[in-house]
């Protein structure tokens, strides 16, 4: 693995899986990665990337550095060619060549704009990481994947040992318009490991066909959730009608009356979660939620570790 931004970096998909669970089962503590730096720059908020991916740095011994872009840094300017005589003062070529000369390995967390698709969906802050950093990048969280939940979530799953298990992909609502990144890496990764998966989601709310070929869709939540194993809610904004919220019709809050439709199906979100908006209380304190969480410093471990192994 050279770079770990989606799941086609990854060789071999189910032993990456398994090495997490495997790191879980041993916690797995070494000085594999003593005298190696771990940058970690945001462009947006984070919790459990931040904290997870820093305790998976240490478990290897590493030394961890952290940038906040937007509190810390100079105003980046994207743009190339840009004349820079207005509000930004220096170029993410330049702070991308100078952050990972501080570095082994390099990781950034981006958000989609939200307002112009093919920017978003070409990726174009990521990419520019990859195109000038001297080290490996890790995505943290882009503007169309979010592969490092992904893989926790792949892991989470498979820790169950149900054959076959039967995933709902379900969009629930949400106050603010939100991207599509971890919906679309959900099902990107899930087609990889022995799962039948079906997208659950109001008219209006399409993904993108590049994430949902072969994927069965289901425009009935409750109709969906018949018989599923696991149930996995996400809000995300139109990809047809880029960024907006048309509205719905029917309550899609994920309440336990809909989940005693499944086959005691367990509640998983990648979190942080709008509690009694996208599902009840009752709900979340009866999920995987926190597992998923916990899963996510075992996956950021795996990667990291790959990631080293190849230098
Ligand atoms: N699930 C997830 O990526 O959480 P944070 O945004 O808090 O990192």
């Amino acid at each position: 693995m050279n770079n770990f931004t989606s799941v086609s970096d990854v060789d071999n998909i189910p032993g990456l899986i398994q090495q997490v669970l495997e790191i879980k089962k041993t916690s797995a503590s070494t000085s594999f990665g003593k005298s190696k730096t771990l940058g970690l720059v945001f462009f947006n908020p984070s919790l459990r990337t931040r904290l997870s991916t820093e305790k998976a740095a240490k478990n290897l011994g590493m030394d961890v550095i952290v940038m906040n872009i937007d509190a810390d840094a100079w105003n980046i300017e994207f743009a190339d060619g840009a004349v820079m005589d207005g509000n930004t003062q220096e170029h993410i070529t330049d702070a991308v060549r100078v952050i990972s000369g501080y570095c082994d390995l390099l990781g950034v967390r981006t958000f989609a704009g939200l307002e112009d698709q093919q920017e978003d969906y070409q990726e174009q802050v990521l990419n520019k990481f990859v195109s000038h950093s001297s080290v490996p990048v890790i995505s943290l969280e882009s503007a169309t994947r979010h592969p490092l939940q992904s893989l926790a979530d792949m892991a989470t799953i498979a820790e169950s040992s149900i054959k076959t298990p039967k995933v709902v992909l379900s969009w629930a609502p949400h106050p603010k318009k939100l991207p599509q990144a971890v919906a679309n890496s959900f099902l990107e990764w899930i087609v990889h490991i022995d799962a039948e998966i079906t997208l659950a989601h109001p008219e209006g709310y399409e993904l993108s066909p590049i994430f949902t070929k072969g994927v069965t869709i289901n425009h009935n939540q409750e109709k969906a959730f018949v018989g599923a194993d696991f149930v996995y809610a996400k809000n995300w904004s139109s990809f047809t009608h880029y960024g907006q919220t048309p509205p719905v019709q029917d309550n899609w809050t994920i309440t336990e009356e809909k989940m005693n439709h499944t086959n005691k199906g367990r509640f998983m979100h990648c979190l942080p979660i709008r509690r009694n908006v996208v599902a009840t209380d009752e709900v979340i304190d009866h999920s995987l939620v926190y597992n998923q969480a916990k899963n996510r410093e075992y996956a950021a471990q795996a990667v990291l570790q790959n990631l080293l192994e190849a230098l």
